[in-house]
Protein backbone atom coordinates (compact mmCIF):
# COMPACT_ATOMS: atom_id res chain seq x y z
CA UNK A 1 0.00 0.00 0.00
CA UNK A 2 1.17 3.34 -0.85
CA UNK A 3 1.77 5.92 2.11
CA UNK A 4 0.30 9.70 1.67
CA UNK A 5 2.01 12.43 3.63
CA UNK A 6 1.43 16.05 4.06
CA UNK A 7 4.25 18.21 4.29
CA UNK A 8 4.21 22.15 5.79
CA UNK A 9 6.97 24.49 5.62
CA UNK A 10 6.54 27.85 7.43
CA UNK A 11 9.68 28.51 9.39
CA UNK A 12 10.77 31.62 7.74
CA UNK A 13 8.91 34.05 4.46
CA UNK A 14 7.55 30.80 2.33
CA UNK A 15 4.54 29.10 3.23
CA UNK A 16 4.57 25.87 1.32
CA UNK A 17 2.82 22.49 1.38
CA UNK A 18 3.62 19.18 -0.45
CA UNK A 19 1.77 15.66 -1.07
CA UNK A 20 3.92 12.83 -1.49
CA UNK A 21 3.18 9.19 -2.32
CA UNK A 22 5.89 7.35 -0.61
CA UNK A 23 8.84 9.14 -2.05
CA UNK A 24 6.91 10.43 -5.03
CA UNK A 25 6.49 14.35 -4.93
CA UNK A 26 2.36 14.76 -5.95
CA UNK A 27 2.48 18.28 -5.75
CA UNK A 28 4.90 21.18 -4.00
CA UNK A 29 3.14 24.42 -3.52
CA UNK A 30 5.20 27.69 -2.70
CA UNK A 31 3.72 30.38 -1.90
CA UNK A 32 6.64 33.86 -1.20
CA UNK A 33 5.68 36.95 0.77
CA UNK A 34 6.73 39.71 -1.37
CA UNK A 35 5.74 41.95 1.61
CA UNK A 36 9.36 41.95 2.79
CA UNK A 37 10.96 43.34 -0.80
CA UNK A 38 11.00 46.98 1.00
CA UNK A 39 12.26 46.53 4.03
CA UNK A 40 15.79 44.83 3.19
CA UNK A 41 15.27 41.26 5.09
CA UNK A 42 12.31 39.49 6.44
CA UNK A 43 10.12 41.05 9.08
CA UNK A 44 9.23 38.06 11.46
CA UNK A 45 5.53 39.90 12.57
CA UNK A 46 4.48 40.35 9.16
CA UNK A 47 5.90 37.08 8.05
CA UNK A 48 3.83 34.75 10.76
CA UNK A 49 0.91 37.69 9.38
CA UNK A 50 1.21 36.43 6.05
CA UNK A 51 1.07 32.64 6.62
CA UNK A 52 -1.76 32.60 8.52
CA UNK A 53 -3.22 34.41 5.12
CA UNK A 54 -1.29 31.76 2.98
CA UNK A 55 -1.64 28.47 4.80
CA UNK A 56 -5.48 27.33 4.27
CA UNK A 57 -5.42 27.88 0.49
CA UNK A 58 -1.74 26.57 0.19
CA UNK A 59 -2.87 23.54 1.71
CA UNK A 60 -6.28 23.46 -0.74
CA UNK A 61 -3.83 23.73 -3.97
CA UNK A 62 -1.36 20.92 -3.04
CA UNK A 63 -4.07 18.26 -2.31
CA UNK A 64 -5.81 19.57 -5.60
CA UNK A 65 -2.76 19.19 -7.49
CA UNK A 66 -2.23 15.90 -6.19
CA UNK A 67 -5.54 14.73 -7.06
CA UNK A 68 -5.75 13.05 -3.32
CA UNK A 69 -8.77 13.54 -0.64
CA UNK A 70 -7.06 14.99 2.79
CA UNK A 71 -9.02 11.15 4.18
CA UNK A 72 -6.10 9.60 1.83
CA UNK A 73 -3.56 10.85 4.08
CA UNK A 74 -1.34 8.84 6.61
CA UNK A 75 0.41 11.25 8.45
CA UNK A 76 1.42 15.42 8.52
CA UNK A 77 4.87 16.45 9.01
CA UNK A 78 5.43 19.99 9.99
CA UNK A 79 8.71 22.08 10.24
CA UNK A 80 9.39 22.64 13.96
CA UNK A 81 12.25 24.42 13.57
CA UNK A 82 15.02 25.98 13.43
CA UNK A 83 13.63 29.01 11.88
CA UNK A 84 10.98 32.71 13.28
CA UNK A 85 8.74 31.29 16.43
CA UNK A 86 5.90 33.65 14.95
CA UNK A 87 6.42 31.31 11.46
CA UNK A 88 6.58 28.05 13.21
CA UNK A 89 3.64 28.88 15.20
CA UNK A 90 1.81 28.92 12.20
CA UNK A 91 2.55 25.78 10.78
CA UNK A 92 2.84 23.76 14.02
CA UNK A 93 -0.67 24.78 15.34
CA UNK A 94 -1.95 23.85 12.00
CA UNK A 95 -0.49 20.10 11.37
CA UNK A 96 -1.71 19.80 15.45
CA UNK A 97 -5.13 20.60 14.70
CA UNK A 98 -5.06 18.98 11.33
CA UNK A 99 -3.65 15.81 12.88
CA UNK A 100 -6.22 15.88 15.89
CA UNK A 101 -9.24 16.03 13.16
CA UNK A 102 -8.25 13.73 10.96
CA UNK A 103 -6.98 11.23 13.51
CA UNK A 104 -3.31 11.00 11.93
CA UNK A 105 -0.08 10.64 13.30
CA UNK A 106 1.60 14.30 13.97
CA UNK A 107 5.72 13.91 12.65
CA UNK A 108 7.57 17.01 14.07
CA UNK A 109 10.74 17.82 11.16
CA UNK A 110 13.56 19.39 11.39
CA UNK A 111 14.58 22.14 8.45
CA UNK A 112 18.02 21.12 7.93
CA UNK A 113 17.41 17.51 8.26
CA UNK A 114 14.77 18.20 5.63
CA UNK A 115 17.26 20.03 3.75
CA UNK A 116 19.79 17.46 3.31
CA UNK A 117 16.80 14.44 2.73
CA UNK A 118 15.52 16.15 -0.18
CA UNK A 119 17.74 14.39 -2.30
CA UNK A 120 15.51 11.47 -1.63
CA UNK A 121 12.49 12.72 -3.04
CA UNK A 122 11.78 11.47 -6.38
CA UNK A 123 9.17 13.23 -9.40
CA UNK A 124 7.50 10.53 -11.70
CA UNK A 125 9.61 10.06 -14.88
CA UNK A 126 12.43 11.35 -13.87
CA UNK A 127 14.10 9.34 -11.61
CA UNK A 128 17.34 10.73 -9.92
CA UNK A 129 19.98 8.78 -8.32
CA UNK A 130 19.48 8.94 -4.43
CA UNK A 131 23.29 9.65 -2.06
CA UNK A 132 24.48 6.30 -0.23
CA UNK A 133 25.43 6.79 3.08
CA UNK A 134 28.00 7.46 4.57
CA UNK A 135 28.27 11.34 2.84
CA UNK A 136 28.48 14.62 3.07
CA UNK A 137 25.67 17.43 2.70
CA UNK A 138 27.05 20.97 2.47
CA UNK A 139 23.88 22.80 3.91
CA UNK A 140 24.18 26.63 2.79
CA UNK A 141 21.06 28.94 3.40
CA UNK A 142 19.71 32.07 4.31
CA UNK A 143 20.30 31.13 8.14
CA UNK A 144 22.69 28.33 7.91
CA UNK A 145 26.07 27.04 6.48
CA UNK A 146 27.42 23.63 7.53
CA UNK A 147 29.35 20.94 6.94
CA UNK A 148 27.18 17.36 7.74
CA UNK A 149 28.68 13.95 7.49
CA UNK A 150 25.22 11.55 7.33
CA UNK A 151 25.94 7.98 8.12
CA UNK A 152 21.61 7.28 7.87
CA UNK A 153 18.68 9.25 7.46
CA UNK A 154 18.51 9.98 11.00
CA UNK A 155 22.29 10.11 12.03
CA UNK A 156 24.07 13.24 11.18
CA UNK A 157 27.37 14.66 12.45
CA UNK A 158 28.32 18.47 12.36
CA UNK A 159 31.80 18.58 11.36
CA UNK A 160 31.88 22.13 10.34
CA UNK A 161 29.52 25.28 10.57
CA UNK A 162 29.97 29.26 10.21
CA UNK A 163 31.02 31.28 13.31
CA UNK A 164 29.05 34.08 12.44
CA UNK A 165 27.40 34.84 8.86
CA UNK A 166 25.83 32.06 6.76
CA UNK A 167 26.51 31.90 2.69
CA UNK A 168 23.12 33.07 2.11
CA UNK A 169 23.23 36.41 4.59
CA UNK A 170 27.02 36.55 2.76
CA UNK A 171 25.50 36.73 -0.90
CA UNK A 172 22.50 38.93 0.68
CA UNK A 173 24.50 41.02 2.79
CA UNK A 174 26.70 41.93 -0.43
CA UNK A 175 23.72 42.75 -2.70
CA UNK A 176 22.43 45.40 -0.42
CA UNK A 177 26.14 46.90 -0.51
CA UNK A 178 25.53 47.29 -4.19
CA UNK A 179 22.06 48.60 -3.40
CA UNK A 180 20.37 45.42 -4.91
CA UNK A 181 16.84 44.14 -3.39
CA UNK A 182 16.69 41.25 -0.87
CA UNK A 183 17.08 38.71 -1.08
CA UNK A 184 20.23 39.10 -3.58
CA UNK A 185 21.58 36.10 -3.81
CA UNK A 186 19.73 35.65 -7.45
CA UNK A 187 20.81 38.92 -8.11
CA UNK A 188 24.47 38.29 -7.17
CA UNK A 189 24.32 34.48 -9.48
CA UNK A 190 22.32 36.70 -12.40
CA UNK A 191 24.91 39.77 -12.82
CA UNK A 192 27.90 37.16 -11.84
CA UNK A 193 27.04 34.97 -15.27
CA UNK A 194 28.06 37.83 -17.33
CA UNK A 195 31.30 39.47 -15.32
CA UNK A 196 35.15 38.72 -14.68
CA UNK A 197 35.16 37.15 -11.63
CA UNK A 198 39.27 38.07 -11.41
CA UNK A 199 38.80 41.28 -11.61
CA UNK A 200 38.09 42.34 -7.92
CA UNK A 201 39.64 40.52 -4.80
CA UNK A 202 38.58 40.51 -1.73
CA UNK A 203 40.32 39.36 1.75
CA UNK A 204 39.28 35.68 2.45
CA UNK A 205 39.29 34.27 6.22
CA UNK A 206 41.34 31.73 7.88
CA UNK A 207 39.41 30.27 10.08
CA UNK A 208 40.48 26.73 11.62
CA UNK A 209 39.35 23.10 11.05
CA UNK A 210 36.05 23.03 8.72
CA UNK A 211 34.66 26.18 10.09
CA UNK A 212 33.61 28.99 7.84
CA UNK A 213 33.48 32.85 8.23
CA UNK A 214 31.73 35.41 6.24
CA UNK A 215 31.58 38.29 8.11
CA UNK A 216 34.84 39.74 7.40
CA UNK A 217 34.23 39.41 3.77
CA UNK A 218 31.40 41.46 4.15
CA UNK A 219 33.40 44.47 5.74
CA UNK A 220 36.05 43.93 2.94
CA UNK A 221 33.25 44.53 0.65
CA UNK A 222 32.09 47.60 2.08
CA UNK A 223 35.34 49.03 2.15
CA UNK A 224 36.15 48.47 -0.52
CA UNK A 225 33.25 50.40 -2.40
CA UNK A 226 32.92 53.01 0.25
CA UNK A 227 36.57 54.29 -1.29
CA UNK A 228 35.94 53.60 -4.90
CA UNK A 229 32.89 55.46 -4.88
CA UNK A 230 34.15 58.56 -3.34
CA UNK A 231 36.75 58.37 -6.76
CA UNK A 232 33.71 57.37 -9.26
CA UNK A 233 30.39 58.00 -8.09
CA UNK A 234 29.17 55.56 -10.63
CA UNK A 235 31.98 52.37 -9.87
CA UNK A 236 29.24 50.00 -8.50
CA UNK A 237 26.99 50.66 -11.58
CA UNK A 238 30.06 50.69 -13.92
CA UNK A 239 31.29 47.72 -12.73
CA UNK A 240 28.16 45.38 -11.17
CA UNK A 241 28.63 42.31 -13.00
CA UNK A 242 32.33 42.14 -12.30
CA UNK A 243 31.80 42.63 -8.73
CA UNK A 244 29.01 40.44 -8.78
CA UNK A 245 31.20 38.17 -10.18
CA UNK A 246 34.35 38.21 -7.87
CA UNK A 247 32.09 38.31 -4.67
CA UNK A 248 30.46 34.93 -6.01
CA UNK A 249 33.70 33.66 -6.65
CA UNK A 250 35.33 34.52 -3.07
CA UNK A 251 32.42 32.99 -1.56
CA UNK A 252 32.70 29.66 -3.93
CA UNK A 253 36.28 29.79 -3.62
CA UNK A 254 35.72 29.47 0.89
CA UNK A 255 33.16 26.99 0.97
CA UNK A 256 34.58 24.35 -1.76
CA UNK A 257 38.21 24.89 -0.08
CA UNK A 258 36.41 23.65 3.79
CA UNK A 259 34.74 20.44 1.07
CA UNK A 260 38.26 19.66 0.02
CA UNK A 261 39.07 19.65 3.95
CA UNK A 262 36.59 17.84 5.04
CA UNK A 263 36.63 15.40 2.02
CA UNK A 264 40.98 14.54 2.99
CA UNK A 265 39.60 14.10 6.55
CA UNK A 266 36.80 11.47 6.19
CA UNK A 267 37.78 9.82 2.65
CA UNK A 268 34.12 10.13 2.13
CA UNK A 269 33.87 11.53 -1.52
CA UNK A 270 29.82 11.45 -2.05
CA UNK A 271 29.60 15.08 -1.61
CA UNK A 272 25.92 16.91 -1.92
CA UNK A 273 24.58 20.39 -0.93
CA UNK A 274 21.47 21.56 -0.16
CA UNK A 275 19.54 24.77 0.99
CA UNK A 276 18.89 28.11 -1.14
CA UNK A 277 22.08 28.69 -1.80
CA UNK A 278 22.75 24.95 -3.71
CA UNK A 279 20.58 27.41 -6.40
CA UNK A 280 23.96 28.82 -7.38
CA UNK A 281 24.93 28.52 -10.76
CA UNK A 282 28.45 29.34 -9.52
CA UNK A 283 28.75 26.49 -6.54
CA UNK A 284 26.97 24.00 -9.06
CA UNK A 285 29.54 24.45 -11.61
CA UNK A 286 32.83 23.94 -9.01
CA UNK A 287 31.22 21.17 -7.58
CA UNK A 288 30.79 19.55 -11.34
CA UNK A 289 34.14 20.12 -11.79
CA UNK A 290 35.12 18.38 -8.43
CA UNK A 291 33.33 15.40 -10.10
CA UNK A 292 35.75 15.56 -13.21
CA UNK A 293 38.83 16.46 -11.10
CA UNK A 294 39.40 14.77 -8.20
CA UNK A 295 36.41 11.95 -9.19
CA UNK A 296 33.80 13.36 -6.38
CA UNK A 297 30.51 11.90 -6.80
CA UNK A 298 28.21 15.04 -7.13
CA UNK A 299 24.45 15.33 -5.69
CA UNK A 300 22.93 18.81 -6.61
CA UNK A 301 19.12 18.88 -5.82
CA UNK A 302 16.56 20.46 -8.72
CA UNK A 303 15.92 23.92 -8.14
CA UNK A 304 12.76 23.85 -6.60
CA UNK A 305 14.06 21.51 -3.90
CA UNK A 306 17.08 24.10 -2.89
CA UNK A 307 14.94 26.89 -1.49
CA UNK A 308 12.60 26.22 1.16
CA UNK A 309 9.88 23.70 -0.05
CA UNK A 310 7.53 21.17 2.22
CA UNK A 311 8.16 18.21 0.04
CA UNK A 312 11.75 18.14 2.10
CA UNK A 313 9.76 18.52 4.86
CA UNK A 314 7.37 15.47 4.16
CA UNK A 315 9.75 13.27 2.93
CA UNK A 316 11.18 13.42 6.44
CA UNK A 317 7.86 12.65 7.89
CA UNK A 318 7.82 10.08 5.03
CA UNK A 319 11.14 8.17 6.70
CA UNK A 320 10.13 9.20 10.16
CA UNK A 321 6.60 7.41 9.65
CA UNK A 322 8.41 4.25 8.47
CA UNK A 323 10.29 4.25 11.83
CA UNK A 324 6.98 5.33 13.30
CA UNK A 325 8.71 8.05 15.10
CA UNK A 326 5.70 10.56 15.77
CA UNK A 327 4.93 13.58 17.71
CA UNK A 328 2.91 14.57 20.81
CA UNK A 329 0.40 17.08 20.77
CA UNK A 330 2.26 19.22 23.55
CA UNK A 331 5.33 19.85 20.72
CA UNK A 332 6.57 23.15 20.35
CA UNK A 333 8.24 24.71 18.09
CA UNK A 334 12.09 26.02 18.22
CA UNK A 335 14.33 28.66 16.71
CA UNK A 336 17.56 27.69 17.41
CA UNK A 337 19.40 24.61 15.40
CA UNK A 338 19.33 21.75 17.65
CA UNK A 339 22.31 19.98 16.03
CA UNK A 340 25.72 19.85 17.66
O1 LIG B 1 17.14 27.67 2.26
P1 LIG B 1 16.57 29.01 1.96
O2 LIG B 1 15.49 29.11 0.93
O3 LIG B 1 16.00 29.67 3.26
C1 LIG B 1 16.63 29.52 4.49
O4 LIG B 1 16.35 28.50 5.19
O5 LIG B 1 17.49 30.39 4.79
O6 LIG B 1 17.80 29.95 1.55
C2 LIG B 1 17.63 31.30 1.24
C3 LIG B 1 18.99 31.89 0.85
C4 LIG B 1 18.96 33.42 0.69
O7 LIG B 1 20.07 33.94 1.38
C5 LIG B 1 19.11 33.60 -0.83
O8 LIG B 1 19.76 34.80 -1.19
C6 LIG B 1 19.96 32.40 -1.18
O9 LIG B 1 19.42 31.35 -0.41
N1 LIG B 1 19.89 32.06 -2.62
C7 LIG B 1 20.94 32.19 -3.46
C8 LIG B 1 20.47 31.80 -4.75
N2 LIG B 1 19.15 31.44 -4.64
C9 LIG B 1 18.81 31.61 -3.32
N3 LIG B 1 22.20 32.59 -3.24
C10 LIG B 1 23.03 32.62 -4.29
N4 LIG B 1 22.66 32.27 -5.55
C11 LIG B 1 21.40 31.86 -5.82
N5 LIG B 1 21.07 31.51 -7.07
ZN1 LIG C 1 15.96 26.63 4.42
Amino acid sequence: MNTYILGIESSCDDTSAAILKDTFVLSNIIANQDVHKKYGGVVPELASRAHQKNIIPVIEQALKDANINKKQLHAIAFTNGPGLLGSLLVGTSFAKAFALASNIPLIEVDHLQAHILAHFVQQENKIKPTPTFPFLCLIISGGHTQIVKMDDYFTMTVIGKTIDDAAGEAFDKSAKILGLPYPGGPLIDKYAQIGNSEKFKFATPSVPNLNFSFSGLKTSILYFIQKETIKNPDFIETYKTDLCASIQKTIIDILIHKLEKAVKKTGIKQVAIAGGVSANSGIRKALLEKQNTDSWKVYIPEFQFCTDNAAMIAITGYFKYKQKVFSSQNISPYSRSSFK
